[in-house]
């Protein structure tokens, strides 16, 4: 698996990583999704993401089962809930999080998105955190090209490192301006839903044979051509969440290869980057 460098911070990290949304389970689909994870860590995708927020916890847990002993492998990547975002609430969520996930340090602390409680309380909280120790880098998520510079004006002692946000291929608005934004201040851009949560492309479709047309000149599949052209940028990365061990197979080969200008073009054509400014989309 490539890795790049990870915005300003210069740390390599898998360009392609592995998403913990809905994860959890009955205790068969909990095994698999450990399972999956592990997989995907020999494979290389060691950028994990996950969230308070998913499964209450339990996807922490799950993950935390899953890096056991591997933790020095993984670029570990958890958020705070904006209910719990405040200066106080910020810490003791990061100390949950730390115990669900059987680990001392996160490699990247996130604000899920943004909430009521005053930016400047979270960014400094997150700040303190890094300070203890608890966390490497700070970050957002959902955040527009406005928010992140209200962020950034709260920040004192530590900078961006990431951003993470909708991006798949029918939902190209942050190539307009929150990609660029982001590559000029060196954040890292985290994509994510890269299959657009679930069913695209639908089998059978116009779209998957157009993919599958272009992914054929050197043997890819649909969804390993779109993995491709979403990471496409030097600080974009995408986080597809896989159970299915044949799944995660199939994402670690989305990266590593050029498409032609004729395969872009296509691309363009079919999925088309929005022509004027867009609201940030949001799952
Ligand atoms: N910051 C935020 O607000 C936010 C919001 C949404 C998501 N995220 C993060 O981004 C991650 C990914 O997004 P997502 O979970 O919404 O959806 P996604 O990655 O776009 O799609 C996941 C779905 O695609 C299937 N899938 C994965 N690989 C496949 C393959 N090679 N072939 C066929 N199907 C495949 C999965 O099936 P199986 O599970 O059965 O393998 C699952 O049903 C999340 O898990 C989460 O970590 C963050």
């Amino acid at each position: 698996m490539l890795t790049k460098p990870f915005g300003w911070t210069g740390v390599p990290v898998s360009v392609i990583g592995q998403g913990t949304w809905m994860i959890e389970g009955n205790r068969e689909a909990e095994r698999r999704a450990v399972e999956a994870l592990r997989l995907g860590l020999d494979l290389g995708m060691t950028h994990i993401d996950t969230a308070e927020m998913y499964g209450n916890g339990r996807a922490e847990e799950l993950v935390g089962e899953a890096i056991a002993g591997r933790r020095h492998e993984v670029f570990l990547v958890s958020k705070v809930l904006p209910s719990n975002a405040s200066y106080q609430g910020t810490l003791r969520a990061c100390e949950r999080s730390l115990r669900r996930l059987r680990t001392d340090y996160l490699d990247l602390y996130l604000l899920h998105w943004r909430g009521s409680h005053p930016l400047e309380e979270t960014m400094s909280a997150m700040e303190a955190l890094v300070a203890a120790g608890k966390i490497r880098y700070l970050g957002v998520s959902n955040f527009d090209v406005e928010d992140l510079k209200a962020a950034e004006r709260c920040l004192t002692t530590q900078r961006l490192a990431a951003n993470q946000v909708l991006y798949h291929l029918k939902d190209r608005g942050i190539e307009r301006r929150l990609i660029p934004y982001c590559a000029e201040r060196g954040i890292a851009v985290v994509g994510y839903s890269p299959f657009a949560h679930s069913d695209f492309p639908r089998p059978g479709s116009r779209e998957e044979k157009l993919l599958s047309e272009i992914g054929a000149r050197i043997g890819r599949t649909p969804r390993q051509v779109i993995l491709n052209f979403l990471t496409r940028q030097p600080n974009v990365f995408t986080i597809p969440k896989a159970s299915r061990l044949d799944h995660v197979r199939e994402n670690s080969g989305g990266t590593g290869w050029e498409f032609t200008p004729e395969e872009l073009a296509k691309l363009e054509q079919a999925f088309p980057a929005p022509a004027r400014d867009m609201p940030l989309g949001m799952l």
